[in-house]
């Protein structure tokens, strides 16, 4: 086991967990969405071991295992999954560049919570064996390959929006990021006076992951059927509202729902941070919640706890706008409160939340941070 009190580190890296203030779902439909890193965080200690094997040890695990150069396959673990897949797609892409290293991983950020530990995890085994074997990857190789390895090895066919924000953050801002082109533009987060704060619903549905391909193979069934009449589109985000209206009575109804879903939801976006640019908190914040119906209604990745908790707030003038954050079926939701009523929200919302569920809340104060980081 490895010790951390004479554990020598050659590279130590801080990789952060995200926040997505808007367009859910949208990444792999390739338009908008408004991500940030957060300063809750994922910490990771590395030497080299000059050997041809890997020790990791992780502290909220409290175990650790051994990995083989020589043999990078998945395994029976999740979370071993997420560094074996890393250290797989480093060698697709440079060859023998990682040799033995022993790592120690620590986190404050909670699990399943939609504030992506998986994409932390990810970036920060990558960013970190890019230093210290001097392999010379660049920040959207890391971003790619880090999704690859959730691709392959864990088996969620995720998007580009978690990884991108982890290695893009800016402290104070969010990335308008183009998940088609990747382009993006820094937006400043000021939201003066009111304040981001997660409510971590304390549930996870094992759902998530299995659910989550589904509705990319719905979008994918709607985005084929609408290309057959109007083939120049590649991308549901690109298809207007009205299309997709026509096409009502063709799809089936839970396919049609998911595609209204999407390409609202990307205009959405748009319209929120051309609000947030002139500074009316009050429709940006309305656009959240109209981001939540959709969610709720027809793209159907909430669940009554997330649902309960957004509800809750629309009837507490001081809290702006609430939505679930991530990919769903548990985890958090994001609010934006007004900053001298935050302790009233979290009193007020717990004691409801748990006489209804029996389940402790638990609140996230958190703040727009740097992306991953050698320290
Ligand atoms: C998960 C995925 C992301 C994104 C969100 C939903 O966090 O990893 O790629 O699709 O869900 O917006």
């Amino acid at each position: 086991m490895l010790d951390k009190k004479a554990f020598k580190s050659e590279v130590v890296i801080e990789s952060p967990g995200r926040i997505n203030l808007i367009g859910e779902h949208i990444d792999y439909n390739g338009g908008y969405v408004l991500p940030a890193a957060i300063d809750k965080k994922i910490t990771l200690h590395f030497r080299k071991n000059n050997s041809n094997s890997c020790e990791i040890y992780s502290s909220n695990f409290k175990n650790s295992f051994t990995i083989s150069l020589n043999k990078l396959e998945k395994s029976e673990v999740e979370w071993h999954n997420f560094i074996l897949g890393v250290l797989f797609h480093i060698d697709v892409i440079k060859p023998n560049s990682v040799k033995g290293f022993d790592c120690i991983i620590e986190s404050d950020l909670p699990l399943g919570s939609g504030i992506s530990s998986s994409a932390a995890l990810e970036c920060g085994i990558a960013k970190g064996i890019n230093e210290l074997f001097d392999i010379g990857l660049s920040d959207l190789e890391i971003i790619k390959l880090s999704r690859d390895a959730e691709h392959t090895f864990v088996g969620t066919k995720c998007g580009i929006m978690d990884q991108f924000a982890v290695v893009k953050g800016e402290k104070d801002h969010l990335i308008l990021l183009n998940c088609e082109t990747l382009d993006y533009d820094l937006i400043e987060a000021d939201f003066n006076p009111y304040v981001i704060v997660l409510l971590n619903s304390n549930v996870s549905h094992n759902l998530a992951s299995s659910a989550y391909n589904v509705r990319r193979d719905e979008c994918k069934k709607a985005l084929v059927a609408i290309q057959k009449k109007n083939p120049k589109y590649q991308f549901l985000t690109e298809v207007p509202a009205q299309i997709v209206e026509e096409f009502k009575v063709i799809l089936p109804e839970k396919i049609y729902n998911r595609a209204l879903y999407v390409t609202q939801e990307n205009q959405r976006t748009l319209k929120a941070v051309k609000y947030l640019k002139k500074k009316d908190l009050y429709s940006f914040g309305q656009c959240l919640y109209q981001s939540h119906h959709g969610l709720q209604n027809l793209y159907e990745v909430s669940c009554k706890e997330l649902d309960f908790l957004v509800e809750h707030t629309k009837d507490l003038d001081y809290v702006l706008g609430a939505r679930m954050i991530g990919g769903g079926f548990g985890g958090c939701t994001i609010n934006i409160v007004y900053k001298y009523k935050v302790e009233s929200l979290i009193k007020n919302i717990s004691a409801a939340y748990e006489e209804h569920f029996n389940i402790k809340l638990s609140a996230i104060h958190t703040t727009i941070s740097h992306g991953v980081k050698n320290i």
